[in-house]
């Protein structure tokens, strides 16, 4: 989810598109805008076990010996980069020597498809998530976002396509040409909120790796005898793709009773680590908005000239302003992400793209970063869930949105397991990123500007909360140095070098263990939740705060 997007402030009224939806098979040329959707499977028709008994009825498996468990982080030469997005088919930007000089997927934002983030962008160029020279994994915590969705309710594509529509059946119509012709019979095609067959690849595809890098430290569950506690939330999309996660972790059907998903109730009001702005009041205001409201500002100049470009292209009831070419981008986005392939892409030129990565590095800073008021509050609860599985022991104080209920006792908040895995979405997760005070993500530049197109600050948010972005942290025993326990955290696979006190330069980004259990702490009792999430403060500039802590008057 991202709550108070660019459009949200654009338009504050969530309009769906103007008329019913329709079926696919019975849209007309006329209908241009129209929503339209498919429904499968058909009212009635379901499997039938009697005729097709499934393989515990039919039996005859063969043989079924284990091997060990893979330990690739481990043990592998090198560790395994991600870099491909198949199936998707992402064309080249419209003034692009060709698709591959440059990779507009990597240009979306928190729309982008995770991929493996270049070591070098925080400063560690030679650092590996696989385990250094004389170091050891002993546990594992996995953070990652749900993979590509539909857009949320109310985005700005449904809004977009409500204005084509409207502008199909008002005094004249509208006629698109040249490379907007097939905007004369483009239909709305995306629902609202739900994992896509691509994002279900992604949360799969990460199960897969995570099993052949941290396999072995299921050893650890078999020798206790218990079986771990993996966390989503309530939405379908996160309890899907937690499905699909531990699908791709154990296998189908074995994840049905090799691991206890813990669901967190996701709704406003209530308490949870992964969606805190549900609790977090402040969230949902101007004080939550810092960041879109710069971005809308940054984008404005750019997206008006590229509605002049693409003005000459439409007569009739038609024009686009600014808001609609940002809506168009997320339409290239959007329908890749869940369709394979979109028309809006090659609308756009190269630094098009870089202004709508840049909106978002803008928004997310702001919003979720170091430059917002209410990041390091909403992400205090991650902080100190980590802080209580780092110490084993419980939590105490309830002054974040944890939730006691499930956070108060081992049986559903276990303290002593060798690998851990929860699932969010990416406001969250950057919230967390903050709390945690990972202050390399934004580099020495500090936060995106506004008043240019920069090709080097730090912060990217395709980089750090794309679709199924993924934040490890790694506890190593290490020889020979003292302290032996150290802790490094990776975010898509770039190594992060730390900054709490006491963390020396390490090329590798390691610091000891209870140097960071230190800074952690530190950092927690920094973040006041109650004064960022419930007061009456100053409302910030973009870039006027560093920290992610909100002002004190
Ligand atoms: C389309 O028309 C309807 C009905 O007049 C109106 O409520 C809606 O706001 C219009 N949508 C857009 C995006 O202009
Ligand atoms: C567009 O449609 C509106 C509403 O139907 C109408 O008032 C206006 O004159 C039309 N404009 C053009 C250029 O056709
Ligand atoms: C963790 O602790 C709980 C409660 O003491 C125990 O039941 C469980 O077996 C332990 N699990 C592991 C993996 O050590
Ligand atoms: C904590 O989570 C439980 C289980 O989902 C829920 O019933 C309860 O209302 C939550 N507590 C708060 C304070 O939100
Ligand atoms: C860490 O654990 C110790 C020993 O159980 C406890 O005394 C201390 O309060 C814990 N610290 C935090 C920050 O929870
Ligand atoms: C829920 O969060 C609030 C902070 O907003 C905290 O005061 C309260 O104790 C929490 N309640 C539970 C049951 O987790
Ligand atoms: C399992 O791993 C945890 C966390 O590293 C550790 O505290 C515990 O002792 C291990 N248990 C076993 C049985 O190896
Ligand atoms: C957070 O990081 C900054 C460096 O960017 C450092 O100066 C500060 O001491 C750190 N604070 C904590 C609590 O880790
Ligand atoms: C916040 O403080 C300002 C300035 O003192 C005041 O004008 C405003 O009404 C207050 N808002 C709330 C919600 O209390």
């Amino acid at each position: 989810m991202v709550h108070l997007s660019l459009a949200a402030l654009a338009s504050s009224a969530l309009l769906v598109s103007a008329g019913p939806v329709k079926r696919a098979s019975s849209v007309a040329a006329s209908d241009a805008g129209v929503s339209v959707s498919d429904v499968y499977p058909p009212t009635g028709a379901v499997a039938n076990p009697t005729l097709f008994p499934d393989e515990t009825q039919v039996g005859y498996p063969g043989p079924t010996p284990t091997g060990v468990e893979p330990f690739a982080v481990q043990t592998a030469a090198s560790y395994p980069t991600h870099t491909d997005i198949y199936p998707l088919v992402v064309p080249a930007a419209s003034d692009a020597k060709d698709a591959k000089s440059f990779d507009i997927s990597k240009y979306w934002g928190n729309l982008s498809p995770q991929y493996s983030v270049n070591p070098a962008q925080y400063g560690l160029a030679n650092a590996s998530p696989a385990v250094p020279d004389k170091c050891e994994v002993v546990q594992a915590h996995l953070y990652f976002r749900h993979g590509a969705r539909y857009p949320t309710t109310g985005a700005p594509p449904s809004t977009f396509a409500g204005k084509v529509q409207n502008a199909t059946q008002a005094a004249g119509g509208f006629t698109a040409s040249g490379p907007l012709a097939f905007l004369n019979d483009w239909t709305y095609k995306l629902g609202a909120e739900l994992l896509t067959p691509f994002g279900r690849k992604q949360n799969f595809d990460f199960g897969v790796a995570s099993r052949q890098l941290y396999g072995k430290l299921l050893n650890n569950f078999t020798e206790a005898g218990t079986i771990p506690v993996m966390r989503t939330q309530s939405q379908d999309r996160m309890v899907k793709t937690m499905l699909n996660f531990v699908a791709g972790f154990f296998g189908v059907p074995e994840y049905q009773d090799q691991v206890n998903i813990e669901i967190e109730l996701e709704a406003r009001g209530f308490n949870l680590s992964g969606a805190p702005y549900e609790i977090c009041t402040n969230s949902n205001n101007a004080y939550g908005s810092v960041g879109s409201t710069a971005a809308t500002a940054f984008t404005k100049p750019y997206y008006e000239k590229a509605a002049e470009r693409l003005n000459k292209h439409l007569s009739g009831n038609l024009t686009l302003v600014a808001t609609d070419i940002n809506a168009m981008l997320q339409l290239c986005s959007y329908e890749t992400d869940a369709l394979g392939y979109s028309s809006f892409c090659p609308l756009f030129t190269e630094d098009e793209f870089r202004v709508y990565e840049q909106a978002y590095d803008i928004q997310f800073a702001g919003n979720n970063g170091f430059q917002s008021p209410v990041s390091a509050a909403q992400g205090k609860a991650y902080l100190e869930e980590l802080i209580s599985r780092l110490n084993h022991s419980l939590i105490t104080e309830w002054d974040s949105a944890t939730n006691a209920t499930q956070d108060g006792n081992e049986e559903t908040f276990p303290l002593n397991q060798s690998l851990y895995a929860d699932a969010a979405h990416e406001v969250s997760i950057m919230d967390a990123l903050t709390a945690l005070n990972l202050t390399a993500l934004t580099g020495d530049t500090a936060f995106p500007p506004v008043d240019k197109l920069s090709t080097d600050h730090v912060y990217g948010a395709s980089r750090i909360v794309p679709f199924g972005t993924q934040f490890q942290l790694q506890v190593l025993e290490c020889q020979p140095s003292v302290p032996t326990k150290q802790i490094r955290m990776i975010v898509n696979d770039a190594v992060v070098p730390l900054s709490y006190p006491g963390c020396k330069p390490d090329p590798n980004g390691l610091c000891a263990y209870d140097t960071v259990l230190a800074g952690l702490i530190q950092r927690r009792d920094e973040i006041d939740f109650d004064h960022a999430c419930f007061g009456n403060y100053t409302l910030p500039e973009y870039g006027s705060i560093h920290s992610g802590l909100a002002p004190s008057a």
